[in-house]
């Protein structure tokens, strides 16, 4: 029995290592770092990249999936909601390096302005954040110039993580409804 755990925990650090995660998520390992907490320092980290939202087109990475019979009467499309795997790349531009994913739900939630609910998790694909993730949950009034929404969480590099997101819509086309939005991220985790 012995073994067979060692041979476990070797396997799962070696899986971990041999697909790039700089992190084992083992149950083990998890246990394993839970105990070390104690002794652990808290970190700020600060994050900063671009959010495409894209609608239109023939490949979307935001497709409605919901909506009311009143929603596209409303004025703030009050009930739609979206399922989105949206790219997160380094600068503004549709080709620069993509380093992640915002994947989640969002939905009109607010029939006096346009107002998002967001739930959506910022999945990291490259460098030493890669395989591990943030989520966020909160309120996108889309057209005030910052919006602040909670970080309630992580996994990975960012487990217990908890922080805020400012999102700041740098590019928007009110016909196709694609956006360029830019994220700074402040999280605090250990
Ligand atoms: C990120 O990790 C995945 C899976 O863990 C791996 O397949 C991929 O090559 C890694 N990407 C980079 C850029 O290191
Ligand atoms: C919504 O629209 C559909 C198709 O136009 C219609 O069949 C349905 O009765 C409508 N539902 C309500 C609640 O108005
Ligand atoms: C905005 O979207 C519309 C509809 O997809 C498109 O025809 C138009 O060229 C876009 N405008 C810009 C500046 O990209």
């Amino acid at each position: 029995m012995e073994k067979l755990c060692t041979f476990l925990i070797l396997y799962s650090s070696v899986h971990a290592m041999a697909h790039g995660n700089s992190v084992d998520e083992g149950p083990e390992a998890v246990q394993e770092w839970f105990k070390n907490l104690p002794n652990a320092k808290e970190k700020v980290t600060q994050l900063h990249f671009y959010f495409h939202d894209i609608v239109s087109g023939k490949n979307p990475s935001a497709i409605t999936v919901a909506e009311s019979n009143s929603s596209l009467d409303s004025p703030t499309m009050f009930g739609v909601i979206r399922m989105m795997d949206d790219a997160l790349t380094v600068g503004p531009e549709p080709d620069s390096k993509i380093i992640g994913r915002a994947q989640g739900i969002y939905g009109s939630a607010s029939m006096e302005e346009i107002g998002l609910l967001m739930t959506l998790n910022l999945v990291f694909t490259h460098g030493k954040y890669n395989g591990s993730t943030l989520s966020v949950l909160g309120h996108n009034p889309i057209l005030h110039k910052y919006r602040e929404m909670p970080i309630v969480g992580g996994s990975g590099v960012f487990r217990l993580a908890r922080g805020i997101a400012t999102a700041n819509t740098v590019w928007f086309n009110a016909t196709s409804q694609d956006a360029v939005v830019e994220y700074s991220v402040i999280v605090l985790h250990y």
